[in-house]
């Protein structure tokens, strides 16, 4: 039976728009205060604007976790503002396609300063308030979801580095998990595949044509479906743990 969040905080990082931005609005219609956080700030506050119109808490944090002192000064004034963390959701990230061979190695860099670094940083700031509130809540369990993807899984031509870096997180999810699990810190991992949001639009337009391709004419995952099963995880009782979720578009072969 799914539980509230009622009385407990959650911290979403890529907040301003898809999967983030969903997570956000369910994770505070169970109940939850949230702390939202991207880059967009105008983005966060029509977004915690909305929460709150709804009856909901919500807290807006612009930084760039890429910086490891922003990722913490996020985890500093979350507890600030809230007194404790329950939920992370290790969200931000970008995918910039193209082959290996005469890539731009500025994207390369992106990519495993925010898919990575950043959810490194993100964990190891949060980690000793999710165990302090893992100790003292009365639902006896906090969580930590990291957003990989089915390119945590399954490497294909035009995606190597992305493709590394959500390998990492899945690796990262699975030690960590292994590290922190005994002390009621449940850490999942969440698989998406194609889902309808700004993410291609950070590639130029040919780009994201050629390595989307192999997509093209499916039916996408809504955001909503990605933040349903954020809020599952996080609703189970104590006792159980959703260590890894992998879902694609019915549509979706590979
Ligand atoms: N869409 C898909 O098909 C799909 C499939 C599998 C996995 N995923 C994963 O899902 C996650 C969310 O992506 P999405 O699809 O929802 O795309 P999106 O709409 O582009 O969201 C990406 C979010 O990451 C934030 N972000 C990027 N760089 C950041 C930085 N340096 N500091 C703080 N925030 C940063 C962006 O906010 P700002 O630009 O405002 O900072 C934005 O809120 C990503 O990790 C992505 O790899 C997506």
């Amino acid at each position: 039976m799914a539980e509230r969040l009622d009385g407990t905080v959650a911290l979403v990082t890529g907040a301003s728009s898809g999967i983030g931005e969903a997570a956000a609005r369910q994770l505070a219609e169970l109940g939850a205060e949230v702390v939202v956080v991207a880059r967009r700030k105008e983005r966060l506050e029509k977004l915690a604007a909305d929460i709150k119109a709804a009856g909901g808490k919500a807290h807006v944090i612009a930084a760039d976790i890429r910086r490891q002192k922003e990722a913490i000064s996020v985890v500093e004034q979350t507890v600030k503002f809230c007194g404790r963390l329950d939920t992370l959701v290790n969200n931000a990230g970008v995918m910039l396609l193209g082959n290996i061979q005469d890539a731009d190695t500025a994207e390369w860099e992106e990519m495993i300063d925010i898919n990575l670094k950043a959810l490194l940083y993100m964990s190891h700031a949060a980690l000793p308030h999710l165990l302090k509130a893992a100790e003292n809540s009365p639902r006896k369990v906090v969580d930590l979801i990291n957003i990989s993807s089915v390119a945590g899984r399954r490497a294909r031509v035009g995606a190597g580095v992305y493709n590394a870096t959500k390998f990492g997180v899945v690796a990262i999810t699975e030690s960590l998990r292994q590290e922190v699990t005994s002390r009621h810190v449940r850490v999942s991992v969440v698989e998406p595949g194609v889902v309808a949001t700004e993410l291609t639009t950070r590639m130029k337009p040919e780009v994201a044509e050629k390595n989307m391709k192999p997509f093209a004419g499916i039916t996408e995952l809504q955001p909503e479906d990605i933040a349903d099963i954020i809020s599952f995880i996080v609703t189970r009782p104590w006792r159980s743990a959703i260590n890894e979720v992998l879902v694609r578009p019915t549509e979706q072969a590979f």
